[in-house]
């Protein structure tokens, strides 16, 4: 059952909107769907948003998610959770129709598949028998079009207000130690090591647009974009497939391998998946063009060519370089961090791996400090506008 004190509130809130519902018509996009030009990326969309691996073995047969789902989640705690619902896929009425204020309205979405990331298999009984999680889970959210959470699906925005660490504390597979742990992430942070190695340095989920041209993906360039996809379909969602990495001494093989004859559709996906433009009103671009002036006087020596990142040369950076904390670089391969491919920073704050810089004026401040980079109000500010245009 539903614990916060502040759902009754937010139930009342609900109510008055599904009653506006019947006057008003749902919002219109504001952000265009990402246009798939070929039947690779419209079959890599699919895997984006639908496929599980077959990663329903773990969460339903071991973490038993869909006894979680089915007695305890009730809509507006999923939303609370940060959850996000596709209205494009939603009927209303017949969500509407099964208690939207208890756990068969959670069925009822799963049913539609309308939970942004989740997927769930009824018996003829309509009784959820499996769930299993997508890469939308973490990479998509909604544009809030017909309420706060339900909207839009907005493939590649990392969904930064999803409870991972919350979600995970409340399953029976993790010992008491690991659930304290596993509740003290803030929402929009993931670790994708704490299965391996136990430690504990949450990431913010990062954005999986505009990566067209990025030569290695993750905080630390870990690898091109398909490892990096295989070594979460397989070890963190638990998908059924096989992934080696001898540096990590990781060696899964499962057949038959349902996450590696996916990848390329994937990659042709997500490659396909712009940065959403900066709206234009929200910033000042005459302040932002003073401010690139600024940025490549300070910042180009690594934030370089057309995705921003030194890394498409092969460069990496100590922690120390950048003031950031090497506990998380430790834990990979590399050591060390690959300078951010910058797109889309007005709609992902807050920014670094580890979410320590709230605002972009605090990106300015950190470095400004670190770096000891002799820049003016005007010219932070300027700066900040700039930033805010990528
Ligand atoms: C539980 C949340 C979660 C799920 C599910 C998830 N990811 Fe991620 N993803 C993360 C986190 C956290 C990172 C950051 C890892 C790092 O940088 O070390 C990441 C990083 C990435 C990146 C790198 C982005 C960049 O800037 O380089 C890509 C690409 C990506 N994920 C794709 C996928 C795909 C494809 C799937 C499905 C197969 C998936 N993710 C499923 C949490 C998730
Ligand atoms: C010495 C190389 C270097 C310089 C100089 C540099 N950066 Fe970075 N930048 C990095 C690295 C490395 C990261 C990744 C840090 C992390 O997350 O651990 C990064 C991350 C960022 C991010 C976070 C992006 C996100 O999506 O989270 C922003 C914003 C940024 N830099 C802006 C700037 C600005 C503005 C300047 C100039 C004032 C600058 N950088 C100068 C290397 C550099």
């Amino acid at each position: 059952m539903v614990k916060p004190s502040h759902v009754p509130l937010r139930a009342a809130r609900t109510c008055i909107a599904a009653l506006s519902l019947l006057v008003v018509a749902p919002g219109c996009r504001q952000f265009p769907e990402t246009a798939v030009t070929n039947d690779l990326e419209a079959r890599g969309r699919d895997i984006f948003r639908d496929d599980t691996f077959g990663d329903e073995r773990f969460w339903t047969d071991t973490a038993r998610l869909h006894e979680l789902v089915a007695r305890e989640i009730e809509p507006l705690e999923a939303l609370g959770l940060g959850v996000k619902v596709d209205m494009d896929r939603l009927n209303l009425l017949k969500f509407v129709a099964h208690n939207p204020f208890g756990t068969g309205g959670t069925k009822e979405l799963l049913r539609q598949g309308a939970v942004v990331g989740m997927r769930g298999t009824f018996d003829e009984s309509g009784n959820l028998v499996k769930v299993g999680i997508t890469c939308a889970l973490c990479h998509s959210t909604v544009d809030n079009a017909l309420l706060p959470g339900i909207g839009h699906r907005l493939d590649g925005w990392p969904n930064r207000d999803l409870e991972v660490g919350k979600i995970l504390s409340k399953l029976p597979i993790f010992t008491p130690q690991q659930k304290a742990v596993l509740a003290s992430w803030p929402p929009g942070y993931y670790d994708p090591r704490f299965n391996f190695d136990g430690k504990s340095t949450p990431l913010t989920l990062p954005p999986a647009h505009g990566l067209a041209q990025v030569k290695n993906e993750t905080y630390t360039a870990e690898g091109p974009i398909s490892y990096w996809n295989a070594y979460v379909a397989v070890t963190q969602m638990h998908g059924h497939g096989s992934f080696s990495d001898p540096r990590l001494g990781i060696n899964i093989v499962q057949t038959p391998d349902d996450v590696t004859p996916k990848l390329a559709a994937l990659r042709a996906y997500q490659h396909s998946i712009p940065a959403p433009p900066t709206p234009g009103a929200s910033y000042d671009r005459g302040a932002a063009d003073r401010g690139k002036r600024v940025f490549d006087a300070n910042c180009a020596s690594c934030h370089v060519g057309g995705s921003l990142t030194d890394n498409n040369d092969g460069v990496l950076h100590a922690p120390s370089e950048t003031g950031m904390d090497s506990a998380y670089a430790a834990r990979t391969t590399q050591k060390r961090y690959r300078t951010t491919p910058l797109r889309a920073l007005w709609q992902h704050a807050p920014y670094f791996h580890d979410g320590s810089a709230k605002t972009l004026e605090d990106v300015v401040d950190h470095y400004v400090q670190v770096r000891r980079f002799q820049l003016s109000r005007g010219e932070r500010r300027d700066l900040v506008e700039y930033l805010k245009s990528l």
